[in-house]
């Protein structure tokens, strides 16, 4: 039976290597090997969490590389000081690193010149004009749409993606309301070649959280989302829940309560931590595998440009 998946072939399939320019998001605690692997057998963009400490992502990698799992990234947060971070992707040669809001990491240049394509994550032109001048290979582009922290000026895809895209040369991921084929031509058409799922990932059946947090999330709707922790200039969306509307305005509470996600993941207690979601959150309904969101995605996104260029190709315009 032949692939009903449409080909995709972008400047991002081609640099990474990749069949399909879908990344999941790198969320800590989340996204385990069982996740990465399916990513990898579906040709997407595989990216292994960094967030989780450069000990727990060695042995993460050695699980991959045992079960001859090969072809995905990792993501390194910008704050992450240890630097044997490198020594880790140099030593697997995995081939792609994203590395998350903040600075440009120094060793960057050290991955870079051993053929590591670097895709660094920004919130705003500046941030993209400086991350294109010093020599990144791409960006991810996160709107203040999804989850987890944002920009501190909370600007959306829709403003962010055509204004950056105009202005750099380089390959563009557009983060934050993506979660199926429509959303992805939608970003397509401002400008992306490649799309990275939060939300939607964390409402997968790989996803390493408990049914009742992905109850949750397929409960809610598009306003269930809040922005905490704004006074810090490093607004982070959540889901809306009793607690979450506590601790709105960040300070120690906020960070002793943060440092208890771990607990909301894996024993589904809601009033413990925060769990980020996005707005997109109003539009998953359902459960699915990693293998179905990318194959209905991929279908969905090929349905959509067929369908507008069905209804509004010039011959069909009145003249
Ligand atoms: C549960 C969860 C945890 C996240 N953790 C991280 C993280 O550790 N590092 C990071 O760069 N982004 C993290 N993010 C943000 C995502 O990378 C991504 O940018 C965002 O989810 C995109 O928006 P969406 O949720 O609308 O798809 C997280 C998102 C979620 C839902």
């Amino acid at each position: 039976m032949s692939d009903p998946r449409p080909a995709f072939d972008n400047r991002i399939t081609r640099m990474l290597g990749i069949d399909v320019p879908i990344a999941n998001a790198p969320m800590g605690g989340v996204v385990g090997p069982a996740l990465v692997e399916a990513m990898v057998r579906a040709g997407a963009m595989a990216l292994v969490p960094g967030t989780i400490g450069t000990n727990n992502a060695r042995q993460f990698v050695e699980t991959l590389k045992a079960a001859d799992c090969k072809g995905f990234g990792l993501n390194v947060p910008s704050s992450m000081a240890d630097e044997s971070i490198v020594d880790l992707i140099l030593e697997h040669e995995i081939r792609f690193v994203t590395t998350s809001l903040g600075p440009i990491p120094g060793y960057v240049a050290r991955l870079q010149a051993a053929g590591v394509r670097i895709f660094h994550v920004v919130t705003s032109l500046e941030g993209a004009l400086a991350a294109a001048d010093a020599g990144m290979d791409g960006l991810i582009v996160e709107g203040a749409e999804g989850a987890g922290r944002r920009g501190a000026s909370e600007v959306s895809s829709l403003v962010l993606l055509p204004l950056i895209t105009s202005r750099v040369a380089i390959p563009v991921i557009a983060a934050g309301g993506i979660a199926d084929g429509k959303s992805m031509a939608a970003a397509f058409a401002l400008g992306a070649e490649g799309v990275q799922m939060g939300t939607r990932m964390l409402a997968s059946a790989e996803a390493t959280v408990h049914p009742t947090l992905k109850d949750t999330l397929i409960a809610a709707d598009e306003q269930s989302t809040i922005m905490v922790d704004r006074q810090a200039g490093r607004p982070m969306r959540v889901l809306r829940t009793p607690t979450t509307m506590l601790y709105q305005e960040g300070g120690d509470a906020f960070a002793e309560l943060r440092g208890k996600v771990m607990r909301l993941y894996q024993e589904g207690d809601m009033t413990s931590g925060f769990a980020c979601a996005g707005q997109v959150v109003g539009r998953v309904d359902g459960v699915l595998s990693v293998a179905e969101i990318i194959q209905r995605t991929s279908v969905e996104f090929d349905a959509t440009l067929a369908r507008l260029s069905r209804t509004y190709s010039p011959d069909r315009m009145p003249h």
